[in-house]
């Protein structure tokens, strides 16, 4: 069974070969109407159903095209209007929802939850986002920063704010795919440890840097996020604010940083936040491109869960 359930989990050679595939079928679409079929339909006649316990307008939208483009179906499922907002047990929605359709695709809170799906389903199961991790972004993210300037290996790439399930998963894919990490950031909000200790093991250089300025000098590229996760107490929200404020992505910070990184940020952003418009809008940020990799990496992702 091929879950996809996290970069560090999947094996490098596979990763690679997901991000060159979602290449290749993105040059084959050739500019065709989204919605039209690929010529290739390697998921005709199967079903995927995607999960939500939180929200989503890009790892929602991005499936179900990529899911249509490839000839299959979908059924999108709130988490609260499941049973499985009602008392009945992961393990048992997942042997259920086997004996139904051919892939899951759940996006959670705990990641206990993705991983008990994993263990009970008898079909592969997809992370579509927990609190610890989001592993879908950051292979549309590798796949965006090759496009624009080739391989990621060797490049240091820093992100700037919360030490969140983004960036875990960004320090995962520093491991599995060769490039070094910095992490800027206040220390109450560092990341998880076991994150950047992956990375540390697989030989990509770490650091972890209090002052943003000293952190993006020679960056290739420069990432941050939200300042408050959808997992996060709104309660925290005043403080955090406070606490990123001089880690903002704008002008100044991005002028520290090699003279062709990019930004890019997963999105939803939050303008004026975690980055300025100046910089979102500017000539180094590829967060559009970033955003249609979605759906291309993906894709790839499924066909590499279900074999097609
Ligand atoms: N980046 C991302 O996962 O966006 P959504 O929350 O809209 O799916
Ligand atoms: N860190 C954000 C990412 C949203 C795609 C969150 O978890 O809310």
């Amino acid at each position: 069974m091929k879950h996809f359930l996290d970069i560090h989990r999947t094996d490098p050679a596979d990763l690679r070969a997901m991000i060159d595939h979602a290449r290749a079928m993105k040059a084959a679409r050739n500019g065709a109407p989204k919605g039209a079929p690929d010529d290739e339909q390697p998921l005709a006649g199967r079903m995927v159903a995607l999960i939500f316990e939180k929200p989503s307008t890009r790892t929602r939208v991005s499936f179900d095209v990529g899911v249509r483009q490839m000839g299959g179906q979908t059924m999108v499922l709130s988490g609260a209007d499941m049973q499985l907002g009602h008392g009945e047990t992961i393990a048992d929605t997942a042997r259920v929802m086997s004996r139904y359709v051919d892939l899951i695709m759940i996006r959670t809170f705990e990641e206990a939850v993705l991983h008990e799906m994993a263990e009970h389903a008898t079909v592969p199961v997809i992370n579509g986002l927990t609190n610890r991790t989001h592993p879908c972004q950051i292979m549309a993210d590798v796949m965006t920063y090759e496009e624009h300037r080739g391989p990621i290996r060797g490049r240091k790439v820093v992100w700037s704010g919360d030490g969140n399930n983004v960036f875990h998963s960004w320090a995962h894919a520093a491991g599995q795919f060769g490039f070094d990490i910095t992490f800027t950031g206040p220390e109450p909000l560092d990341p998880d440890p076991e994150a950047l200790d992956f990375a540390r093991r697989k030989g990509s250089r770490v650091e972890i840097l209090r002052d943003p300025f000293a952190a993006v000098a020679g960056a290739d590229l420069v990432v941050t996020d939200t300042w408050v996760s959808m997992h996060d107490p709104q309660s925290a929200r005043e403080r955090r604010h406070n606490q990123l404020r001089p880690y903002q992505v704008n002008e100044r910070l991005m002028a520290a940083a090699k003279p062709d990184a990019l930004f890019m940020h997963c999105l939803p952003a939050h303008r004026e936040d975690e980055v300025t418009s100046a910089v979102m809008d500017g000539p180094q940020s590829v967060i559009w491109d970033e955003a249609e990799n979605r759906l291309h990496a993906q894709k790839a992702v499924m066909r590499w869960c279900l074999g097609v």
